[in-house]
C-alpha cells in the first residue's frame, strides 16, 4: 500500500499572491475548504496509508503538502527550498516531520530554489522535472544525484501552471496526461518522445485537471473534467471528481495536497 503526507487545512488561508491564481479579494470559503480536503482525504485513506503533519499557524499554504520536499529512495528526503520567502516558513515544520520519522534529510544549496514533487514526478525510472517558474534548473542535478536517474528538464512558460504537477501527471510509467500549452515547445518534445500521451484541453487545465493524484487504478482527479476523464476511463482507469473550488483560489488541488513517502 502507498503511503502519502496530508496536511490538515486548519490554518489555510489566502493571505498573500505568489502564483496567478491567488488574488486576495477572492478568499476561500474555509469551511467549504475543509469540507472538500476531508473527501480527498476520505478518498486517499481508501487506497492509501495516509500520515498527517501538524499544520503551523503561520503556514497558511502548509497544506500543500507536494511541496515539502521529494523522497529520493527510502528513507531519505531532499527538502524543498521555496522560492517565495511567504512559504520558506514551512521548511522548519517539514524539516521536523521528516526527522521525527526517521528520514533522512537532504538540504538543496541556498541559491537552488526547489518545490518538491510539486516539480519532480516519478515515471517508472525516470523523473519528469519542471523549472523556471519556482524550481530552477540547478535543483534537477542536485535531485538526479541522490535519485541515481535522470531528471528530464521541462521548461514552464505560462504563469498559470507555475509547478509541474499542475500541468502533468503521471498515469503509468509509459503514459504522461499534460497540457502542452504550459510548456515550450522542446519539452513538448521531450515529452512526446520518450511518453504515450493524452492530451488536456485549456479549459479542463483551468480546473486542474493535471493535479490528480494517481493510485492504483484510480485517478483522484479536480471535477470539472469530462474530456480528459473519458479518455483515462478508456484505458481502463476509474476516475474519482472531487471539488476543489477553494484550493484552486491558491493555486492547488488533489495532487498539491498530498505527497508520495515512497
Ligand atoms: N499557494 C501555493 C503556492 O503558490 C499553492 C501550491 C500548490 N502546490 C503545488 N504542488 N502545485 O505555492
Amino acid at each position: 500500500m502507498p503511503r502519502l503526507l496530508m496536511c490538515p487545512p486548519d490554518h489555510y488561508a489566502l493571505r498573500y499572491e505568489i502564483n496567478a491564481w491567488m488574488h486576495l479579494e477572492n478568499q476561500p470559503d474555509l469551511a467549504l475548504a475543509r469540507h472538500q480536503w476531508q473527501r480527498l482525504y476520505e478518498q486517499v485513506r481508501q487506497l492509501a496509508q495516509v500520515e498527517l503533519v501538524s499544520p503551523a499557524p503561520e503556514c497558511p499554504d502548509m497544506v500543500f503538502t507536494a511541496n515539502a520536499g521529494l523522497v529520493v529512495r527510502e528513507g531519505e528526503v531532499l527538502l524543498s527550498r521555496f522560492r517565495h520567502a511567504e512559504r520558506r516558513v514551512e521548511e522548519p515544520h517539514f524539516r521536523r516531520w521528516f526527522e521525527e520519522h526517521g528520514y533522512i534529510v537532504h538540504i538543496m544549496p541556498d541559491d537552488c530554489p526547489f518545490e518538491g514533487e510539486g516539480d519532480i514526478l516519478r515515471a517508472g525510472e525516470r523523473y519528469l522535472g519542471g523549472y523556471r517558474k519556482r524550481t530552477q534548473i540547478c535543483a534537477h542535478r542536485v535531485a538526479s544525484e541522490y535519485l541515481g536517474h535522470e531528471v528530464l528538464s521541462l521548461e514552464l512558460v505560462d504563469d498559470r501552471w507555475y509547478h509541474l504537477d499542475t500541468a502533468l501527471f503521471v498515469l503509468d510509467e509509459r503514459t504522461v496526461v499534460y497540457y502542452p500549452g504550459a510548456f515550450d515547445s522542446y519539452a513538448r518534445r521531450v515529452i512526446e518522445e520518450h511518453f504515450d500521451t493524452l492530451h488536456v484541453v485549456e479549459e479542463e487545465a483551468m480546473h486542474f485537471a493535471c493535479n490528480s493524484v494517481v493510485i492504483g487504478q484510480t485517478v483522484l482527479m479536480p471535477e470539472g473534467c469530462p474530456l480528459i476523464t473519458a479518455l483515462i476511463e478508456r484505458r481502463g482507469y476509474r476516475v474519482i471528481p472531487i471539488p476543489m473550488s477553494e484550493f484552486i483560489k491558491s493555486g492547488g488541488a488533489c495532487k498539491c495536497l498530498a505527497m508520495f513517502l515512497e
